[in-house]
């Protein structure tokens, strides 16, 4: 093969790759994010932690499988409905920027302290952003 003939199929796989993985890394961002809102574990099986509980339970633990929420939890505190409708119902409304605030500082769309109950997520950037677009984008 002529030496350009190479770098046009090296180019040309350089591509397919990159448009490979365009393609497919929202779906694994969602896996992840669902991976670790059921599971408590991303897709990497690390597990997810918090502060000052870092054992804390799995997302779906406290606000359901689907999210609904209605948990009556110690404390007298009752878990949040995480459904799109509901996240979007409130005002300010939030956004998927203000749901990983809440998620991971605890302070809710109108800047108010969530009840101790609700942990703060210590997730990598990745894991947060996952877990966000796996609420905002898969509960209903
Ligand atoms: C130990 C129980 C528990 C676990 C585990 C838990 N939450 Fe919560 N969460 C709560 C409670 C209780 C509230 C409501 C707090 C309040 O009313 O002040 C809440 C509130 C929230 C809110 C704010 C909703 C709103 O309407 O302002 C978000 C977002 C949220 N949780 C997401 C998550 C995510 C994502 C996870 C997993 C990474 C998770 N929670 C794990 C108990 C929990």
């Amino acid at each position: 093969m002529h030496p350009r003939q190479h770098a046009l199929v090296f180019l040309a796989g350089a591509f397919a790759i990159a448009v490979a993985s365009a393609l497919a890394s929202p779906s694994s961002s969602l896996a992840n994010g669902r991976a670790i809102f059921q599971t408590g574990r991303d897709l990497a099986g690390t597990p997810i932690s918090a502060v000052p509980r870092p054992m804390a339970p799995t997302c779906a633990a406290c606000h359901r499988a689907n999210g609904a929420g209605g948990v009556h939890l110690p404390g007298g505190v009752v878990s949040a409905d995480l459904r799109h409708a509901a996240l979007v119902k409130v005002r300010p409304a939030y956004t998927p920027a203000l749901l990983e605030r809440a998620i991971s500082t605890g302070i809710d769309n109108q800047g108010q302290k969530l009840h101790p109950m609700m942990p703060r997520w210590r997730l990598s950037k990745t894991d947060l952003h996952d877990v966000a677009q796996y609420v905002w984008t898969q509960l209903k």
